[in-house]
């Protein structure tokens, strides 16, 4: 008998590391404060809930393959067409949409150092090879990354704050970018925060979309909508590439209830203002206290704080993740993003937000005060 041949995936497949998402559950089972994925502290609203329990009613039958309501509520609210937009199963999904669809074996794809990792997964995955461009000060650096274009060069990523550093690069700096780079190459403006960004000289991307013919927007619904659980996302393309999108993506790949949720949580504005002013103000009250303890903080434009902690004499980054786990709090380890001193925290309830605090302030042994 000869023997049997297994199958391999694709040249290049295995070599990529698996994304490895924010700790959500301790041993034992008791409630945590979970502060590692940047979910918002409030949950959905209550009308994006009423939506996804009604649509129970309906499971037995596929969604709209167009998610055109969804799509439409999004271009209503922010002025848009709505055949330019595509919803995706999280914006993970588009950005892997883009991926395949644009790169190939041979080609080039730019990130920045601390950049979000799906994109070195979308990137390698498609076969193709990432670049890694350096960052100042832990920000995307432009000239840096346009730099490293080669003819090779067919995509760039940038988030827009970035994850995990949460800094971002102004309206001004990412036209400089685009104006830089090559028409051939794709800009991906990953804006999957910019709704806690209060920076008059931020802009998410809408702009740049619609007056290039080589930029894209991606947008999520997994953080300040509530709705991480339920898999959202949207890009807003050029003509061309929503279709290109549309021909590869899955024929249904937003579910019947995430598009009624989507819809209901877009129309709940109130619940949107709330969540900004919330992480605006526990932002800069965390950063404070968290400095006033002797930690660095990087700042952010997002609803997360990256925290430095020194590197030896039992206040590392790892020994404060583990005092923290005893006190049931899990925050996010940043190793794989090139910081193996730094754990990232995101802006939760009042409460939860003193409890860290409090948990922090015990860590270091300080003397000041961390309550704000
Ligand atoms: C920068 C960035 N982009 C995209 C995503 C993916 O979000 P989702 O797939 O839930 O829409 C995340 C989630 O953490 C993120 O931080």
């Amino acid at each position: 008998m000869t023997a049997k041949r297994a199958v391999s995936p694709r040249r290049g497949i295995l070599d990529i590391a698996p994304y490895v998402p924010g700790k959500s559950a301790l041993q034992g089972g008791q409630p945590v404060i979970k502060l590692s994925s940047n979910e918002t502290p409030f949950g959905p609203s209550p009308r994006a809930v009423e939506a996804y329990v009604a649509a129970a009613a309906n499971l037995s039958r596929y969604p709209d393959g167009s998610a055109r309501s969804l799509r439409e509520a999004i271009a209503k609210l922010y002025g848009l067409d709505p055949a330019r937009i595509v919803c995706g199963a999280g914006s993970d999904e588009l950005l892997n949409l883009l991926a395949a669809a644009y790169l190939g074996p041979g080609d080039e794809a730019i990130y920045s150092e601390h950049g979000f990792l799906v994109y070195r997964i979308a990137i390698r995955a498609a076969g193709a090879t990432p670049v890694v461009a350096p960052e100042t000060a832990l920000t995307a650096d432009v000239d840096a990354i346009i730099a490293r274009v080669s003819p090779a060069t067919r995509m760039v990523f940038l988030a827009n704050p970035n994850n995990p550093t949460g800094t971002y690069l102004s309206s001004d700096a990412v036209k400089r970018l685009r104006a830089a780079l090559p028409d051939d190459v794709l800009l991906v403006l990953d804006a999957a925060y910019a709704e806690y960004v209060r920076a008059n000289d931020y802009e998410a991307g809408i702009e740049l979309v619609a007056t290039t013919p080589n930029t894209v927007m991606t947008r999520t619904f997994s953080k300040i909508y509530g709705l991480a659980s339920l898999r959202i996302g949207w890009a807003y393309c050029p003509d061309d590439i929503a279709d290109a999108l549309n021909r590869i993506r899955g024929p249904f790949n937003v579910s019947g209830p995430a598009i009624a949720a989507g819809v209901a949580a877009l129309q709940d504005r109130t619940a949107v203002a709330r969540s900004v002013e919330h992480n605006e103000v526990w932002r800069g009250r965390m950063a404070e206290a968290l400095s006033a303890l002797g930690l660095k903080v990087t700042p952010s434009a997002a609803n997360f704080l990256l925290v430095h902690f020194p590197k030896g004499n039992g206040r590392s980054a790892v020994e404060a993740d583990k005092f923290l786990q005893s006190r049931r709090i899990i925050l996010r380890r940043v190793e794989e993003y090139g910081f193996p001193d730094a754990l990232r925290l995101t802006v939760g309830t009042e409460a939860e937000n003193r409890t860290v605090l409090d948990a922090l302030h015990a860590f270091m042994g300080a003397k000041v005060s961390a309550r704000p």
